[in-house]
């Protein structure tokens, strides 16, 4: 069975977590767009990893993990985190393969990026980490891909320094190198997870352009950033918070007043970590849009939602989501394409009771606080999509699962 987790809202939403927890059953973890601009923290035993360009699934002794043709690597960065890996015990040796595909970061691209957008009329917040560059190129097609590595002709395009920089990684990247259409047809009938990275509306296509990263993060992406044909994905999964958070600029419709809400901000903020793992920017915060959820649902064809982060809202007084949006005094409750439409939209908000007791402890969905149980009956009935999972902590084991996700 081939599974899909992708992010459903802005990036961030726990994906390191539930892939990690999904992947004890799959034969092998492919992760199919962007680079080091992701970051993916997992607890195991309370051990903290942070992982920015390697599948979550590396961290189970022995399974294969696949760096998609979608993605773009940078070198250094892939050699410093499997370095990082090996220093806390992990033999990634003989198991980590990248597409031949895939194209490179290098390092001139990380301040062309920084530049580009400091001179932006509006900045979109980037990493900083290339990752734009290398898919402008890869579009205007003068990108750097693995597969050329071992090609002069096909390196035509590089610069002075780059050569020096490549020939540093040139033999240990094609060691790893492979063939993911071959790949993925010999694990067909297998359990293969596909790992996205950042969100749905993080999409360059489906996301709130221009304040968007540029790879395919969407489910679609998962075809076409790995090797398959996007009926062999049998199922695909949206990870989403009990709230909002986003990391960068744009419009975040729900983001809690900064004034009237400084207290509730900075509970989430700080209760729910949300400070970014690759940059270590702050993370704006606000309620649960489910106009924006609906969406994500929609344009991914989500099978399931998994909730994570519900523990945040564990002692608040009454919770909050987002029904509708008042744009110009007209109701909108489809998401909306226009940028302008989207910054100028106020959200209509429906109240629920919190729940007011811990849920970290819980096993099973029965076992909820009512109120807990309601509010999630209640983005189950919005979005027509079914919340399958429920992460109460970051813990592997605290995980509530209704719904056998590999079968
Ligand atoms: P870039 O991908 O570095 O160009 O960044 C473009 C936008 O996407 C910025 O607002 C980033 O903060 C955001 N972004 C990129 N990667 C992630 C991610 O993994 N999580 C959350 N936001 C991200």
């Amino acid at each position: 069975m081939n599974i899909v987790i992708i992010g459903a809202q802005w990036g961030d939403e726990g994906k390191g977590k539930i892939v990690d927890f999904l992947a004890g059953d799959a034969e092998a973890i492919v992760r199919y767009a962007g680079g080091a601009n992701a970051g993916h923290t997992i607890v195991i035993d309370r051990r903290e990893y942070a992982l920015h360009l390697i599948p979550s699934g590396i961290l189970y002794p022995g399974k294969q993990v696949f760096l998609g043709g979608g993605m773009v690597i940078d070198p250094q960065a892939l050699f410093e985190e499997l370095r990082l890996l090996e220093e806390r015990g992990i033999d990634w040796q003989g198991r980590v393969f990248i597409s031949d595909r895939a194209h490179l970061v290098l390092p001139r691209y990380r301040k062309i990026d920084v530049d580009r957008d400091a001179v932006r009329k509006k900045p979109i917040g980037t990493t900083g980490r290339g990752i734009g560059v290398a898919y402008a190129l890869k579009s205007e097609r003068v990108g750097v891909r693995l597969a050329d590595l071992d090609n002069g002709e096909a390196l035509g395009n590089l610069e002075t320094g780059d050569t020096a920089f490549l020939d540093q990684y040139r033999d240990r990247l094609l060691a790893m190198k492979t063939d993911m259409a071959a790949e993925l047809y010999r694990l067909r009938g297998k359990n293969v997870l596909f790992e996205g990275a950042q969100g749905s509306l993080l999409d360059i296509d489906s996301g709130t352009y221009p304040y968007v990263s540029s790879g395919l993060s969407s489910a679609a992406g998962a075809a076409s950033g790995s090797g398959v044909g996007p009926r062999a994905l049998d199922k695909v999964l949206g990870v989403c918070k009990a709230y909002t958070t986003r990391v960068g600029n744009g419009p975040l419709p729900t983001e809690f007043d900064q004034k009237s809400q400084s207290a509730l901000y900075q509970f989430v903020r700080d209760t729910g970590r949300e400070y970014g793992v690759t940059t270590g920017r702050a993370r704006r915060c606000g309620s649960l849009d489910l106009v924006a959820l609906r969406y994500a649902c929609r344009v991914n064809s989500l099978d399931a939602l998994v909730l994570t982060h519900l523990d945040v809202y564990d002692t608040l007084d009454e919770v909050e989501v987002c029904v509708a949006y008042d744009i110009a005094g007209k109701r909108v409750t489809d998401f909306p394409g226009s940028i302008a439409d989207l910054t100028a939209a106020k959200p209509v908000l429906r109240k629920f009771p919190g729940w007011k007791t811990p849920v970290t402890g819980t096993h099973t969905f029965k076992e909820l606080p009512q109120a807990a149980k309601n509010y999630i009956e209640f983005i189950e009935e919005f979005t027509e999509t079914p919340v399958d999972t429920v992460s109460v902590g970051y813990e592997r084991t605290q995980t509530i699962v209704r719904n056998q996700i590999w079968s």
